[in-house]
């Protein structure tokens, strides 16, 4: 059995960051090194995250993030069998620094480069940490995507649903703006809900009972944005009613929606008996949703993993582990790879 050593590295949006992971023969994983970066302290101003700012973040710190991530791996770059980077979807700008920098360290230490899908680093975390058989049902929820696919190998993704409109983060985030909390707004609507009256405010449940999983978001937006105009002041009472109620509909809906998953995959495998539905991306650190996500799997015979929010939010160990889960398939990408700013997966 063979052991091989990956450096990742993304810059797809405000995460600047560099890790270095093992993958032994039986396909077990292994974080030497995983060194992130938010830049969301330069964001903050502006709501939400500037390409040109966060390309320019990059520009300035990927250097020392890489060193970091070598340093603390013990390794020297002609250990490693290969350099794996974002090559997209995300900010393009941001994109290409990082995918650079690893064509770099590619061509300098003649390693093969692995230009990682960003939403399959999402889609494989998983069995990085636990030994996940395929096929399973991924539902990501961050603040730029929110997705159910079938992960049915390396590079065979089937994707169930995906939102018509906002992400399920962005959403958050947007509520919080109306009411003039900080941004990210997830974490602060999440702890404000919790002295709420979830009961207060009737907000619609988007696509519930559609026969399809996809989402949309945007209305349940507007009705919030509505709600906060006729209160005119709003009170703190006002402001935690309008969080739980808020959370309450994006429950219902995640439940409603999930049935719809299980049911199109269970359709798709019926031989699986109990598959896993593994839930990444920033959003899943919500308490109130990780209850729907527990109740639902009780139901449907699901073994849930949600992994730790360190490799569920961006990140480079999953990229550098996609690259790893590719490289043992002997996928590789040429030095001309090209980023891109949107690539489904
Ligand atoms: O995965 P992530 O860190 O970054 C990407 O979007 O790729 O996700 C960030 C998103 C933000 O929209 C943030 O508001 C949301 O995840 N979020 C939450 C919570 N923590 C973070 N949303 C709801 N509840 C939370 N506790
Ligand atoms: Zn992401």
């Amino acid at each position: 059995t063979t052991r091989t050593l990956i450096l990742g590295i993304e810059t797809s949006c405000d995460e600047t960051a560099a890790a270095v992971i093992a993958r032994d023969g039986a396909g077990r994983g292994d974080i030497l090194s995983n060194v992130v970066l938010s830049q969301l302290r330069e964001h903050a101003p502006y709501g939400g995250v500037v390409p040109e700012i966060a390309a320019r973040a990059h520009v300035t710190h990927l250097d020392r993030l890489v060193a970091q991530a070598m340093r603390e791996s013990g390794l020297d770059y002609k250990d490693l069998d290969a350099v794996a980077a974002t090559a997209g979807p995300g900010l393009l700008g941001g994109v290409i620094v990082g995918l650079t920098m690893a064509k770099a360290i590619a061509f300098a230490h003649g390693r093969p480069l692995m230009a990682v899908n960003h939403l399959e680093g999402h889609a494989l975390t998983a069995r990085l940490l636990h030994p996940v058989e395929f096929p399973y049902l991924l539902l990501l929820i961050s603040g730029g995507h929110t997705q159910f696919q079938m992960v049915e190998g390396v590079g065979k993704y089937h994707r169930l649903g995906t939102t018509i409109d906002d992400a399920l983060g962005e959403a958050f985030d947007k509520v919080a703006k109306l009411l003039g909390l900080g941004y990210p707004g997830g974490p602060q609507v999440e702890a404000l809900a919790r002295r709420g009256d979830a009961s207060r405010f009737a907000f619609p449940r988007p696509l519930k009972g559609r026969k399809d999983c996809n989402f949309s978001f945007s209305g349940l937006k507007t009705a919030v944005r509505e709600t906060v105009q006729d209160l005119m002041t709003l009170s703190d009472q006002d402001v935690a009613d309008v969080c739980a109620s808020f959370e309450a509909a994006v429950a219902e809906t995640m439940a409603d929606r999930l049935k719809m998953a299980v049911h199109l995959f269970r359709a798709a495998h019926p031989q699986v008996r109990a598959p896993a539905l593994i839930v990444a991306g920033g959003v899943a650190a919500n308490q109130k949703l990780k209850a729907v996500f527990e109740a639902a799997a009780a139901q449907h015979g699901l073994q849930l993993i949600v992994p730790p929010a360190k490799l569920c939010t961006d990140n480079a160990a999953m990229i550098a582990w996609a690259g790893a889960e590719r490289l043992a398939l002997g996928l590789t990408d040429p030095l001309d790879f090209a980023a891109r700013a949107r690539w489904p997966l």
